[in-house]
């Protein structure tokens, strides 16, 4: 049975475990332990007998406006609404927490339409801030991610 809770930091190793694959794939952004205990209060988790088999986090850039960030789902479980609930439980932080506006850079566009996100330019996303982090991707400077926004 899956349960979804929020990360501490006892979770780190094997959150990294989980995105291994991901970031040697060039789908999601390495980042060190440090980075991820700074910002762990982002993290959501989906659990399965103690293993993390997914994991985001709600990246919180100006007064209005947040980032769904590194979305990974155990490969043996896609396909059953983990992905889903993760993203809509974000969503549902964003709006406790008064944010209007949530994006996501990412190469899977059908996942994020069908929870309603809907697709913009990349360049009438609001904040420069955003692309701090590109200079790290294995893609860069050629980027091809999609980026989406919704409103809650
Ligand atoms: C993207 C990812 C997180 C989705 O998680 P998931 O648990 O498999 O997705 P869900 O089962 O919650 O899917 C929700 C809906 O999106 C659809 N969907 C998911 N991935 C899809 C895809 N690649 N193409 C089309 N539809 C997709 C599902 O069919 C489902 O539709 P439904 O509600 O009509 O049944 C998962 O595939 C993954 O970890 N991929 C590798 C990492 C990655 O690409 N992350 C994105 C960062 S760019």
């Amino acid at each position: 049975m899956i349960f979804y809770r929020k990360a501490t930091l006892d979770d780190i190793a094997k959150m990294q475990e989980l995105v291994k694959e991901e970031i040697q794939n060039g789908i999601i952004l390495p980042r060190s332990n440090d980075e991820v205990a700074t910002n762990i209060r982002s993290y959501t988790l989906a659990v399965n007998n103690d293993k993390i088999v997914g994991l985001s986090a709600l990246h919180i850039h100006a007064l209005d406006l947040a980032e769904i960030r590194s979305i990974v789902v155990d490969k043996s479980l896609r396909g059953q609404g983990i992905g889903k609930k993760i993203v809509e439980m974000l969503l549902d932080e964003g709006r406790n927490l008064g944010i209007k506006q949530v994006f996501t850079l990412t190469y899977q566009k059908e996942f994020f339409l069908k929870l309603l996100f809907k697709e913009i330019p990349k360049e009438s996303l609001p904040t420069s801030k955003i692309w701090a982090d590109c200079i790290r991707c294995k893609h860069f400077p050629i980027c091809d991610e999609i980026s989406l926004i919704i409103e809650l």
